[in-house]
């Protein structure tokens, strides 16, 4: 199981703040602890009081980066612990970590990657409406600008947003994630207020100088599995995909979009001079692939897959998803060409942006013994979606780099800790760390490279 011609490509590995940081009480609230502390939102009642630990072993955690030999390193910063209330004052002690971090990354000769926002929205701002208030945009970007300027010259590479459709649909539509809200129609106006927020922190970063803007989003290929399927099916994508890159591309909300969601808004949020500002144009966009998405008839039971149920999709018709073959912790099949796929899908959505994976891996059951941590399947998952990458790339896409999901175990936002998706394994009560057989892997194929 060989990486084919790693050549100048670049290898990573990603994160999220809430999922590992833990350390609550050096930081602001934000939805994701309101959320996590209401019972019953998280399947096995994880906090993010201690996650990883990572705020306290950042040291251990930069030395196992190294000693992985990424090229780069895609963490989140968390908006509640730079800027404890969401707007106003910013923490000394905050900004410090993220010091330590950034400068730990330049200092070992790995490039880092900020993503801005990874879901965790100060609490004040959700007490204030959240994402479905446009005041949150602009609370976004004055931050984003903030986190610029403190960050100039060593932070290089942004992104704004990780997949504003969890944030939007998980979050104001299911109720599945936080802030837990049910209402299909305000969940229309969150995803556009989070992509306004988007392209105005593009503007003001860009204007203290920061450099290498983009956004990563969570595009899947959307399967009809019959011809009876094929209308639902285009709902499903014109939410899950169309939606984010026609406001990317300062197209506006398609026709489309708009007659399918018509029962549930009048778009009235919606305005024409926004356009420009939604369509700021972006350096490069990250692209998150785990699985494809099999619309199907509607069926008594649901998929059971995280993630696929049409409640997750405002003014959805009856129907259901039916993942297929080998299912993974999360229900999700495996389907590797499904990421040349959705490489397509942001080529066509958006062209001519340079593209990186910035999120793919698996989770699965691990095998613990004397001898190690052992996650054959894992393996072959990355090897076989990085090679489907690295194909597709000879084939024309303009794809940059991969980042593996993720660095370790972590806090799997409403799953807690019962998903597994790290290279490295983390005791979840002693948060020990011990690197899987999928790490040793990667870590050979990038010396090999090296060498
Ligand atoms: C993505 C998230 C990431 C992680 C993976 C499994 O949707 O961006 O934080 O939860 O899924």
């Amino acid at each position: 199981m060989e990486i084919r011609e790693p050549g100048d490509f670049e290898f990573g590995v990603a994160t999220s703040a809430w999922q590992i940081e833990g350390d609550i009480s050096g930081r602001g609230r934000c939805t994701w602890d309101d959320f996590s502390e209401t019972l019953g939102k998280v399947i096995d009642g994880a906090t993010g009081a201690t996650a990883c630990d990572h705020v306290n072993r950042l040291e251990e955690d930069l030395d196992l980066l190294a000693w992985l030999g990424v090229d780069a390193y895609r963490f989140s910063i968390s908006w509640p612990r730079v800027m404890p209330l969401g707007t106003g004052a910013l923490s000394e002690s905050g900004l410090a970590f993220y010091d330590r971090l950034v400068d730990g990354l330049i200092a070992r000769g790995i490039a880092p990657v900020a993503t801005l926002y990874h879901w965790d929205l100060p609490s004040p701002l959700e007490n204030n409406g959240g994402w479905v208030n446009r005041a949150t945009a602009e609370a976004f970007a004055v931050y984003a600008e903030s986190m610029a300027k403190h960050f100039e010259g060593r932070i290089t590479r942004w992104a704004t947003l990780n997949e504003p459709w969890c944030t939007a649909f998980l979050g104001y539509c299911s109720g599945y994630f936080a802030p837990g809200r049910t209402e299909p129609g305000a969940s229309l106006e969150a995803a556009y207020n989070l992509i306004l927020g988007h392209g105005l922190a593009v503007d003001r970063m860009r204007a203290v100088g920061a450099t290498n803007v983009g956004i990563v989003l969570n595009l899947i290929p959307i399967v009809s599995e019959s011809p009876s399927m094929d209308a639902v099916a285009a709902h499903v994508d014109g939410l899950q995909n169309r939606i984010f890159l026609d406001l990317l591309a300062g197209r506006g909300v398609s026709d489309e979009v708009r007659a399918s969601c018509a029962s549930i808004t009048d778009w009235a949020f919606v305005r024409d001079a926004d356009n420009a500002i939604l369509g700021t144009p972006i350096d490069w966009m990250g692209v998150n692939y785990y699985t494809v998405m099999r619309v199907t008839e509607p069926k008594a039971t649901g998929s059971g897959a995280v993630g696929q149920d049409s409640s997750m999709f405002p003014a959805c018709p009856p129907m259901s998803f039916a993942p297929r073959g080998f299912l993974t912790q999360m229900g999700w099949e495996i389907i590797p060409e499904g990421i040349v796929e959705a490489l397509r899908i942001a080529e066509r959505g958006l062209p001519g942006v340079p593209l990186w994976i910035c999120e793919n891996g698996v989770a699965v059951d691990d095998v613990v013994d004397d001898s190690g941590v052992h996650d054959p399947i894992r393996t072959a998952y990355l090897a076989d979606h990085i090679n489907a990458v690295l194909d597709a790339r000879r084939a024309g896409v303009d794809v940059r780099g991969y980042f593996a999901w993720s660095l370790m175990d972590n806090l799997e936002w409403s799953s807690g800790w019962t998903m597994q998706f790290g290279i490295v394994r983390v005791d979840p009560v002693s948060c020990e760390r011990t690197p899987k057989d999928s790490a040793h892997w990667y870590r050979g194929q990038l010396l090999a490279r090296k060498s």
